[in-house]
Parts: C-alpha cells; structure tokens; sequence
C-alpha cells in the first residue's frame, strides 16, 4: 500500500512523526512524505523534523506563502503531479490547514482515496479559514479519524456514512507521550533563567488577534502587567505585524514580557509542561495544556477541542486583551482535577495504520 503523506505546516509535522514511524515499523505499507514547503523557515520547519526525527520529505514542493487562493492553487498544481507520478493508494492529510485541503482536493480528483487525521473538529465559526479547511476536507475524506468525542457527533450531523469514522484518540498526543521523558529532562527553563511554575508561556498567531493593531497592542499592554515573567515565542505573521505596527519597543518598557523566536518542539513544550499557565490561540496546544494538566488560557470565543474545556485545562477567555489579566488569576487560583480525554494515550498512530491496513486488505 503506497501512502502520500502530506505536510506543510509547523502542526503538522508534530502530527505526522507518530504516523510515519509507524508506518515504517508495518510491514506492507510503502509510505512517502511530502512537504508543500507551507512553512519554510528552519525553526518553523527543519527544527520540527529534526527534533522529532522525521524522516526527510521525498518531495518538497516549496509554495511557500501567499494569499489563500495562491498557496491553496500552488499546492494543487504541484501536488497533482506528485500524484501523477507516485500513482499511490491512499493519500493521507492531518490537521486543517490549507496543505491539508489543497491535497485531499487534487487527490480526490484522480480518484485516490483520502484518510483524514483530526477529522470532525468544528469551531462552529466560518470566518476562520481552518473552518472551511475542516468541512471541506471532510466532506471528500474516505477515512475519518477523529481526537474525541465531538468530532463523531459534529459527522454524524453532517450525514457522514458511519463506516467512515473512526474514533481513534490524538495523534498529536502520541508525539507529545512519545517525547515525555526528553521533555521532563530538558533544562532549557532553567537556561532562560526561569523557574518552574512562575512563568506563563503565550503564543499567538491567529489573523483575528494578531493582524489588527488594536487588537494586539491591547494585549501587549495586557501582558506587560502580568506579575510573572511572561515568554512568548513570536510566530513570523506576528512578528511581521509587530513591526508593521511599530509595537516592538513597548515591551521593552516592562521587563516582564520577553519575546523570543519560535522554538522546537523540545524546548517549546519543555516550558509548557513547566508554566504556571499558558495563553494561546493555537488548537493543538489547547490539547498538550489538557495532557500536561498546566492551565490553558484560550484567546478566541470558541474553539473546535471542547473536550479541552470539558475534561481538561482549557478556558475560553475571548478576545477582548482586558479579559487575559482577571482570567489568568482565576486560572491560577483554580482547584481543578483535569482530565486526559478517552483514548489519548500514545496509541492513535498504531490504531491508525492498523485500520488502513485492514480496510486495503477488504
Ligand atoms: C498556518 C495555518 C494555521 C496554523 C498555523 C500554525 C492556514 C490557513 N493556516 O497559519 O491554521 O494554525 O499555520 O503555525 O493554513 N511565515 C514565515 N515563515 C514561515 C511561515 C510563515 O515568515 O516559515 C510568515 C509569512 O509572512 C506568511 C505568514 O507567516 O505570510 C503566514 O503563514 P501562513 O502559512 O499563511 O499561515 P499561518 O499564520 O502560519
């Protein structure tokens, strides 16, 4: 069974590493990997395979950025001629970024099949560009494998045949259980001069917050009064509008807030699984808070992962910034006994690859 597997942004590449070991590790599966080159830069990329021992892409497409319509047409061009070329069984996509999309579409086209990872997840809102990513790919998948429980409901609603779901657990986790041991052993808190538990850890990257200047000079100002050291990992979109909006000097007023490059996987999640708390807008950390049990502060009104809410860390703070400061203490105040939602327990690659080995052999 020959597998495309496709990856272009940072997320994926946490979610793939599982499955591709896995499918190196099983007999009767030839997987190959492609890179739509989404993201580029080394600590937005390269790191990520390093860190996780990814193997090198067998294609790297090299689209790299543009408006939704010219990345999304880029990978379908390239895209359609990998297809054309490798003529594979299944193609395999994660997540629900425009990668993920953009290659279900081409290969349902050629009337390949398509398996999609992290299926169901629904913000309810179609403003937000991995909404539409999520229904579309969806609606074409062949195989849906989905985190929680949500994910079968929101399917069963839209009139997704039921022999295409499967309830699989979270791959995202399995990277997360795989690299525990490294993460617990890290020192890279202590090198940065943190101390465990007494720091929160932000990242934002999400057009709704980082792309209007009020909105993020709000929570610049926010931040800066936070009585805890704050770290915070600049993503490239936010670092560009920083600058576009001439913000980078106002931290430097507090010492509170420090702004670094975006990290490896490593060293980011050794200082989530140390941080008093963390602030957000990224899907896939609203899930590594809940497993490491380390409160989670959602800057969006609705998220895709309510079982992050339900079972876990997670709390919807909303964007206005004069919200973070009052949620921040009650989430440090808080006595909750989290949860780790049913079946995230290192697992959902092998039971993956094991039913797309059984569905090849019907
Ligand atoms: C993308 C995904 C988002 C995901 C996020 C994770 C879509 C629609 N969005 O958002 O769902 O949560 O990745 O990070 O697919 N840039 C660089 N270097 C890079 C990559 C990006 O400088 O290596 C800059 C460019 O200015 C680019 C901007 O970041 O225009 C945005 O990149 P893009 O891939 O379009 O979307 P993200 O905001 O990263």
């Amino acid at each position: 069974m020959r597998i495309l597997n496709v990856v272009g942004a940072r997320p994926n590449f946490v979610k793939i590493a599982p499955l591709m070991r896995e499918m190196r590790r099983r007999r009767g599966i030839e997987p190959i990997l492609v890179h739509t080159g989404q993201h580029y830069d080394a600590n937005m990329s390269d790191d990520f395979f390093k860190d996780l021992e990814i193997p090198v892409p067998d294609y790297n497409l090299g689209v790299g950025s543009g408006s939704h319509a010219t990345q999304t047409a880029r990978i379908m061009l390239a895209f359609e001629e990998v297809c054309a070329k490798e003529r594979p069984d299944l193609v395999l996509v994660v997540g629900d970024v425009n990668s993920t999309l953009a290659s279900a579409l081409v290969a349902k086209k050629l009337g390949i099949r398509v398996a999609h990872v992290e299926a169901g997840l629904r913000s309810f809102d179609r403003t937000m560009p991995e909404e539409i990513n999520r229904l579309l790919t969806d609606a074409i998948a062949d195989y849906l494998f989905v985190t929680e429980e949500s994910g079968l409901k929101n399917l069963r609603r839209e009139g997704v045949g039921k022999e295409k779901v499967f309830f699989v657990g979270n791959v995202m986790i399995d990277t997360l259980v795989q690299n525990l041991g490294k993460i617990r052993d890290s020192r890279f808190a202590e090198e940065l001069g943190l101390r465990e538990r007494e720091f929160v850890v932000v990242t934002l990257h999400r057009p709704t917050n980082v792309d209007s200047e009020e909105r993020l000079r709000g929570i610049l100002r926010a931040l800066g009064n936070v009585r805890r050291t704050v770290i915070w990992p600049v993503h490239p979109r936010t670092r560009a509008n920083m600058e576009r909006f001439d913000l980078l000097s106002a931290p430097k007023k507090n010492g509170n807030l420090r702004l670094i490059e975006p990290l490896g996987y490593m060293q980011f999640l050794s200082l989530v699984a140390r941080a008093a708390a963390v602030v957000t807008d990224s899907g896939g950390i609203q899930e590594e808070t809940t497993y490491l049990k380390v409160p989670c502060l959602t800057l969006r009104e609705n998220t895709e992962r309510p079982v992050t809410m339900t079972l876990g860390t997670n709390v919807l703070v909303g964007t206005d910034p004069r919200r973070i400061a009052p949620a921040l203490a009650a989430a440090l105040k808080a006595k909750r006994r989290p949860r780790i939602p049913p079946l995230w327990d290192g697992h959902a690659a092998e039971r993956i690859v094991s039913i797309l080995l059984r569905e090849a052999r019907r």
